[in-house]
C-alpha cells in the first residue's frame, strides 16, 4: 500500500523559491505533499516556480516579497494565511552572496547582506509565528557551512549566516515549549548562479578541499528540509544539519 505523502495538507512558505535551493526545497516539499507559498523579491522566477509545481500536478502560490522590507513580509504573510488557510512550514532560504575584501567592504555591503541573510529570518518569523504556533509548526532555516568556518572575503556573509544559527539556537528552545520546531540546514557550496563567476581556479580549490570532492546539486540539499518540516523531524530541536559532503564534521 503507498505510503501517505509526509506533508499531505500542510501549507509551507519558502522565501527565495523563484530559483536554485529555494525552488528545489520548494518542489520537494510540493512532492510530499504540501501547498507551497514561493516568495521571492523576484516575482517572474516566483511566478515561474509556482507555474511548474502546479504543471506536475502540486498546488503552489507565488507571492512577490522582499524578505528585508517588514510590510512587503507581513503582506505576504498574510496573502499565504488568506489564499491557503495557514502556515505549518517556514523554510528562511532567502539569502544573497557577494565578496569583498576586509578592506574594500562597504557599510553598504555589509548592511545588505545583513537585511537579507539576517533580518529577513527574523522577519520572516516573527510575522509568521502567531500562524506556526496555532498550526504547531516547523521553521527551517538555511545557513550556511560558512556560519560554521571562515572563508576569505566573506566576513559579511560569515557574519551572518552564524547570526541565523544563534538565532535559530534561542528561537528553539524559546517556541519548543509552544510547539514549534526551529531548526537549520547548512548546505556545503552547491551548483547554482551563486557559483557563476567565481573564477574557475577558485571553483577547482574549493572542489578539492571538499572530501567529497564535488559540489551538490539542489536536490541533494532538499531532502534534509523535508525531514525537518516533516513528522520524522519532531525530535530535532535548534539542531543544524550539515549538508555538505564532510566540509565540516
Ligand atoms: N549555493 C551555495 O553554494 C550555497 C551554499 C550554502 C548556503 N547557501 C544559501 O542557500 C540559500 C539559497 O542560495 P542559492 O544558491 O539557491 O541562491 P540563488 O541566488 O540561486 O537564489 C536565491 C533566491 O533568493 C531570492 N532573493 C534574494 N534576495 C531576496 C530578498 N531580499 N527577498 C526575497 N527573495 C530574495 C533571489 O531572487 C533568488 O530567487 C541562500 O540563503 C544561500 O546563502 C547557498
Amino acid at each position: 500500500m503507498p505510503s501517505e505523502p509526509l506533508l499531505a495538507g500542510k501549507v509551507a512558505v519558502v522565501t527565495g523559491a523563484g530559483k536554485g535551493i529555494g525552488r528545489a526545497i520548494a518542489e520537494a516539499l510540493a512532492a510530499e505533499g504540501a501547498e507551497v507559498a514561493i516568495l521571492d523579491r523576484d516575482r517572474d522566477g516566483a511566478a515561474a516556480a509556482a507555474a511548474a509545481i502546479e504543471a506536475g500536478g502540486g498546488r503552489a502560490l507565488a507571492v512577490g516579497c522582499d524578505v528585508s522590507e517588514p510590510a512587503q513580509v507581513t503582506a505576504a504573510v498574510e496573502r499565504t494565511v488568506a489564499d491557503c488557510g495557514g502556515i505549518d512550514v517556514l523554510v528562511n532560504n532567502a539569502g544573497i552572496t557577494n565578496t569583498s575584501t576586509l578592506e574594500e567592504l562597504t557599510l553598504e555591503l555589509w548592511s545588505e547582506t545583513i537585511a537579507v541573510d539576517l533580518t529577513g529570518v527574523y522577519l520572516m518569523t516573527q510575522a509568521a509565528l502567531p500562524e506556526l504556533e496555532r498550526r504547531r509548526g516547523k521553521i527551517v532555516n538555511v545557513a550556511s557551512q560558512l556560519a560554521l568556518r571562515g572563508a576569505p572575503k566573506m566576513s559579511h556573509y560569515c557574519a551572518a549566516k552564524a547570526g541565523v544559527l544563534g538565532f535559530t539556537r534561542a528561537c528553539a528552545v524559546e517556541l519548543i515549549g509552544r510547539g514549534v520546531h526551529v531548526n537549520a540546514i547548512a548546505p556545503g557550496p552547491t551548483e547554482t548562479e551563486n557559483l557563476f563567476g567565481v573564477p574557475a581556479e577558485t571553483l577547482d580549490a574549493i572542489r578539492e578541499e571538499l572530501p567529497i570532492k564535488r559540489f551538490a546539486t539542489v536536490e541533494e540539499i532538499a531532502p534534509a528540509v523535508v525531514l525537518l518540516a516533516s513528522g520524522n523531524g519532531d525530535y530535532f530541536v535548534g539542531a543544524t544539519l550539515n549538508v555538505s559532503g564532510g566540509h565540516v564534521m
